[in-house]
Formats: C-alpha cells, structure tokens, sequence
C-alpha cells in the first residue's frame, strides 16, 4: 500500500486564517497540515501550495513520476478558470480528490463552475478543514482496497 500523499493548496490559501474568516474560518494552513500529520501519523505527506497554476501542475506531474498514492488538491480560484490545471490532473496516474473549504455553490454564481473537478475522482466542498481530512481518508481507502 502506498501511503505517499500530496496534498496542494492554491492561489492566497497561503492566507487561510485572517482571509476572509467569515467564509474560510480562523484555521490557517500550517494549522491544517499538522491536523493531518496528527491524525495520519503512518502517511508521508508532501505539502505544496502556491499562488500560480505553473507551480501546481509542475507538482502534479512530481506526484505522477514518484507514484504517489494520491493528491489532494484545493485549486483555489483556479477551479473555477484553468483548463491548464485540469489536464494536469487528467494527465497524472494518481487519484486526486479536490477540496473546498467553503460551499461553492452557495456562493457566488462564477464558483459553481469547477473546471478541475470533473477530471478529480471526487470533490468535497464546503465543510471546512476537515474536507481535507475527509479526503485523505478516502485516499487511504481507495489505496488499501483499489476501489
Ligand atoms: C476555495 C473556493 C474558491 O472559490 C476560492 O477562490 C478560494 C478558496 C475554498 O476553499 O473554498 O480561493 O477554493
């Protein structure tokens, strides 16, 4: 069983915790990552945010040449633009699950369109940071069983 995970993060999600807390709450992201190191002590994760696409997909492909058993991936606002994003992870053997802190598609028509999602395995979005833990524990699941 492969427990490598890449989990990425994208555009000002460097900022989770005084961006706009009334949508992304008070958690930031160092606070996220120790939550899945604590909760997953057995998963080698690789952290990764960045505020450009070049940067993600350039870890998407490192993801896919050492065979991770999966990425997890809030795109920020590049959901909802970057077709570049979205081959990334069509093109990459790992499952990718995307995540949204906030409900997407309570919001604001423009975030209901996610152009990376339908090339994901799965999207969770709009329970918080523990979308992220949610996700990871598809990913141990999806890698234990080949499900
Ligand atoms: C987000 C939702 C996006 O619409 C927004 O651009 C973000 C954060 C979320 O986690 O809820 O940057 O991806």
């Amino acid at each position: 069983m492969n427990r490598q995970l890449t989990i990425l993060n994208g555009p000002n999600l460097n900022l989770l915790g005084e961006r706009e807390p009334g949508v992304y709450g008070r958690t930031s992201l160092p606070q996220i990552e120790d939550d899945l190191r604590a909760a997953f002590p057995d998963v080698a994760f690789s952290f990764f945010q960045a505020n450009g696409a070049g940067a993600l997909i350039d870890r998407l492909h490192r993801a896919h040449a050492d065979e991770a058993g999966g990425v997890v991936i809030n795109p920020g606002g590049l959901s909802h633009t970057s077709v570049a994003l979205r081959d990334a992870v069509a093109a990459v053997v790992p499952p990718v699950v995307e995540v949204h802190l906030s409900n997407v598609h309570a919001r604001e028509d423009f975030r209901r369109e996610l152009v990376t999602a339908g090339a994901c395995e799965g999207v969770i979005a709009g329970l918080g940071p523990r979308g992220y833990l949610l996700a990871v524990r598809y990913l141990m699941e999806h890698a234990s069983t080949g499900a």
